[in-house]
């Protein structure tokens, strides 16, 4: 795999050089592994039936474990998601990860991602992510008691206009520039986190108080304690309740857009991710970002997984 250095415009990024993933091994087995110690670790899958042979869908769980991100490339029409779908069931079913969330009764596991100035799927609001509009850092559903681990991305319609560029960041790179006072802070449940609207359950409830950081990120800035760091945020809908949290959090803000971050920012374009592409990302070491849709064709299908307590 191959880099290119050139200059993104992301105003949730920063626009210095940073990393833009090129184009991956081209699928000439049944799984092609291809990981570099800077780039996305890559899974050519060329039939559906990978996920019935021995050690697949192990390989894709290691892969996650070790880099909290894989990349997928299916070489076979999918846009039921049918290999998705069987993956999540046998990560369920061999490697212990929980059940995908459901969005709601009627759309089941599954969310479409795609710009709509009507047409929403949730509570009639619309989404975020049915905007056109970017997304700057964040980690998805902050706002829960259980965020979910994991989420997948599958590619059914690249932005065929330079636009909807996702760019991930291990929270690793941010964490070790913060002082430890500021880890601390963060590690606390001392932050007002506010359920968008369009995502208020049935039960009412409008906000959590918690920690943006899991408590064990606060230890220590030693490289395994970084390397494990769980973190939670999207600055938009997060209220500091003292005056310390709010000094991490300005710490914090600027952590997210200082040079290592930017240098350390991975961009997908849609030349990385083209059309049957599957991204999975653990949803608590990396936090990701998306730039201004400009195709209003661009539809990618979302599920997540494993929603667990943040702690
Ligand atoms: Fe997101």
């Amino acid at each position: 795999m191959q880099h290119l250095l050139h200059p993104l415009k992301h105003s949730g990024v920063g626009a210095l050089p940073t990393r833009v993933l090129a184009a991956a091994a081209a699928t000439t087995a049944t799984t092609t592994t291809t990981t570099t110690s800077n780039a996305v670790p890559h899974l050519s899958v060329s039939r559906l039936d990978c996920l019935q042979q021995p050690g697949h869908i192990q390989e894709v769980n290691q892969l996650l474990e070790r880099e909290g991100m894989v990349k997928l490339s299916l070489g076979f029409p999918d846009d039921e998601s049918r290999y998705l779908h069987g993956l999540i069931v046998g990560l369920g079913r061999f490697h212990g990860h929980g059940q995908p969330v459901d969005h709601s009764a009627t759309r089941g596991w599954f969310w479409d991602i795609r710009p709509s100035a009507s047409r929403f799927q949730s509570n009639g609001c619309q989404a975020r992510s049915e905007t056109m509009r970017e997304f700057p850092w964040h980690t998805d559903c902050s706002y829960e008691d259980r965020p979910p681990r994991y989420f997948a991305l599958q590619v059914l319609q690249p932005d065929r206009r330079g636009g909807g560029v996702f760019s991930a960041l291990a929270a690793r790179h941010v964490l070790r520039q913060l002082s430890p006072a500021a880890r601390d802070a963060l590690s606390r449940p001392d932050f007002r986190i506010a359920v968008p609207p369009e995502f208020v359950r049935s039960s009412g409830r409008t906000h959590l108080v918690g920690s943006i950081l899991a408590p064990g990120c606060s230890a220590s800035a030693s490289a395994s304690a970084s390397a494990s760091a769980s973190i939670r945020f999207r600055e938009d809908i997060v209220t500091p309740l003292s005056e310390a949290a709010a000094r991490a959090m300005d710490e914090l803000k600027r952590a997210l857009q200082s040079p290592e971050a930017r240098r350390e920012t991975l961009h997908l374009t849609s030349e990385t991710l083209p059309r049957g592409s599957v991204l999975l990302l653990d949803n608590r070491r990396w936090l990701h970002a998306r730039n201004e849709v400009r195709d209003p064709e661009r539809h990618l299908r979302r599920v997540r997984w494993d929603a667990v307590p943040f702690v």
